[in-house]
C-alpha cells in the first residue's frame, strides 16, 4: 500500500453497487459502504469500482502498451505546454487548496497530478483502463485513483467537485453537470485540427479532421457556459522511437495499424495542437 500521507478524503464517494448509493469510506486497504459492500484497494493504492455491467469489454480502455507509450511521450516533455495552460486557466478561478478536482479519463495521471502538486487540490482520477490507473497510482500518490466508466454515472455524490477536467478523453455532459458544483469549472481538451498533421501526412496522407471543438461546445451548451477557448500548440522534433510512442499513445494509436509505416520514418518535426475549452456550470 502506498504510504504517502494525505488528509482523509473529502470527496463524497458513493457505492457503485446497483441501487445502493450509500456513502463509501476510503479505508487503508479497502473501500466500503454502510451496507457492507467492500472493494479492495490494490497494492499501489487505487480502487477498482467498475461494476460488471459497466465493463465495455474484458480489457476496457487503453492497453498497457498505449499507457506506457503515453508515459514515455510525457517523459519527453510533450505534455508541458498543455499542463501549463491548464494550470493557468485553473489559477484564474482562485480556488483554495483542498478544492476537489476530478479528471475523467485521466490515463496515467500526469495532468491531474500536476494540478494537485501546483494547487494542493484533492484530486480524483477516473479511468476505465486498469493499466492506466495502476500506472497513475504508482507514480502519483498525491491523488486518488479509481477504475470506473466515465460514460456512466460515476461513484461520487452530486455537486461534490469544484473542477472537472476531460483531456482528450471522455465527455459526458449530464454526468459532469451532476458532479460539478454550481459555478464550478469544467476544462475540456480536444485535439485541434492540425494536431500531429506531419505524422498523419507521412503515414496516411492528409486525413480530414472532424470539428471536435464545435461538437463539444454544442454537446455542453445546455448545462455549461463557455468562458474561454484557447489553442495550445507546440512543435517538437521526434526520432522514430518518439514518433512511435506518440502514435501508439495518442487517441489515434488504437485506430490505425501504422506499424509498417513507422518502420521507415526519419526524425520528424511534429505539431502538437489542442483546443482548451473552459466552461462554467450554470
Ligand atoms: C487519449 S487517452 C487520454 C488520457 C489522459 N487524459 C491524458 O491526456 O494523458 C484517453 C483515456 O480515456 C480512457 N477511457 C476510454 N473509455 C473510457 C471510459 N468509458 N471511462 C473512463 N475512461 C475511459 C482510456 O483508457 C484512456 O486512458
Amino acid at each position: 500500500m502506498n504510504t504517502f500521507h494525505r488528509p482523509p478524503p473529502r470527496a463524497a464517494l458513493v457505492c457503485p453497487v446497483r441501487g445502493c448509493l450509500e456513502p463509501l469510506t476510503w479505508g487503508d486497504s479497502q473501500v466500503f459502504c454502510t451496507k457492507g459492500h467492500q472493494f479492495d484497494r490494490a497494492k499501489s493504492g487505487y480502487c477498482n469500482l467498475l461494476q460488471v455491467q459497466e465493463r465495455k469489454s474484458n480489457r476496457p480502455g487503453d492497453s498497457k502498451v498505449a499507457v506506457q507509450a503515453r508515459r514515455r511521450s510525457l517523459g519527453r516533455g510533450l505534455g508541458e505546454d498543455l499542463r501549463d495552460a491548464l494550470g493557468a486557466r485553473v489559477a484564474l478561478g482562485g480556488l483554495p487548496p483542498q478544492s476537489l478536482v476530478l479528471d475523467a479519463g485521466c490515463g496515467e495521471g500526469y495532468y491531474l497530478a500536476a494540478l494537485c502538486q501546483r494547487f494542493g487540490f484533492e484530486g480524483w482520477g477516473v479511468d476505465i483502463s486498469t493499466p492506466a490507473i495502476e500506472a497513475a497510482a504508482r507514480a502519483f500518490p498525491i491523488a486518488r485513483w479509481v477504475v470506473a466508466n466515465a460514460d456512466r454515472p460515476m461513484p461520487f455524490a452530486d455537486g461534490c467537485f469544484d473542477v472537472i477536467t476531460s483531456i482528450t478523453a471522455r465527455k459526458n455532459p449530464p454526468e459532469f453537470g451532476r458532479l460539478l458544483a454550481t459555478g464550478g469549472q469544467l476544462l475540456v481538451v480536444v485535439a485541434h485540427e492540425d494536431d500531429q498533421k506531419e505524422l498523419r501526412g507521412a503515414l496516411f496522407g492528409e486525413l480530414p479532421e472532424s470539428d471536435r471543438a464545435g461538437d463539444t461546445k454544442a454537446a455542453f451548451a445546455s448545462l455549461f457556459a463557455l468562458e474561454d477557448e484557447a489553442v495550445v500548440s507546440t512543435r517538437v522534433l521526434l526520432d522514430p522511437l518518439g514518433l512511435r510512442d506518440l502514435l501508439m499513445g495518442s487517441y489515434r494509436g488504437e485506430r490505425f495499424s501504422a506499424q509498417e509505416g513507422l518502420a521507415g520514418l526519419e526524425p520528424l518535426a511534429v505539431t502538437l495542437s489542442y483546443r482548451l475549452l473552459s466552461f462554467r456550470r450554470r
